[in-house]
């Protein structure tokens, strides 16, 4: 039986046909895996990572780091193979630029798949899920 009145602090009460755990459980936490320490990967330059066997385009830009889905839409080219400028990236195989902190394509306005980032203690973690 769900306390209500204790989850919402009486601010909010669901109907009763929704359950609790539509609130408190979809809030997944990002599962973190280290992928390479901060001196792997100079500014101005990406590197193909592999998190839990996926493939992943990881870059740095200015110190800031970004991954996104390694596989081109047009083709699928290794995008962290590409040449980084700004935040741009380019395709190594046909050109097709991408932002590495959205994953927009500028030419098609398609997305790859992006993903979290952070960095603690020297080290670059990638979280796909
Ligand atoms: S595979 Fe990337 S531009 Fe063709």
């Amino acid at each position: 039986m769900v306390d209500y009145e204790y989850c919402s602090q009486k601010l909010y009460k669901p109907h009763p046909l929704i359950s609790m755990n539509h609130f408190i459980g979809v809030v997944a936490m990002p599962n973190f895996v280290e992928v390479a320490k901060v001196a792997d990967i100079r500014a101005g330059e990406g590197k193909v990572v592999n998190v839990k066997g996926t493939p992943v385009a990881l870059f740095n830009v200015d110190g800031n780091f970004h991954a996104m889905s390694n596989t081109c839409l047009h083709m699928g080219g290794p995008l962290g193979e590409g040449f980084l400028e700004g935040k741009k990236v380019t395709c190594p195989w046909h050109g097709w630029e991408y932002d590495v902190s959205t994953g927009i394509c500028e030419l098609s306005g398609a997305k790859v798949a992006s993903y979290k980032v952070k960095v603690e203690e020297g080290k670059v973690l990638v979280a796909i899920d």
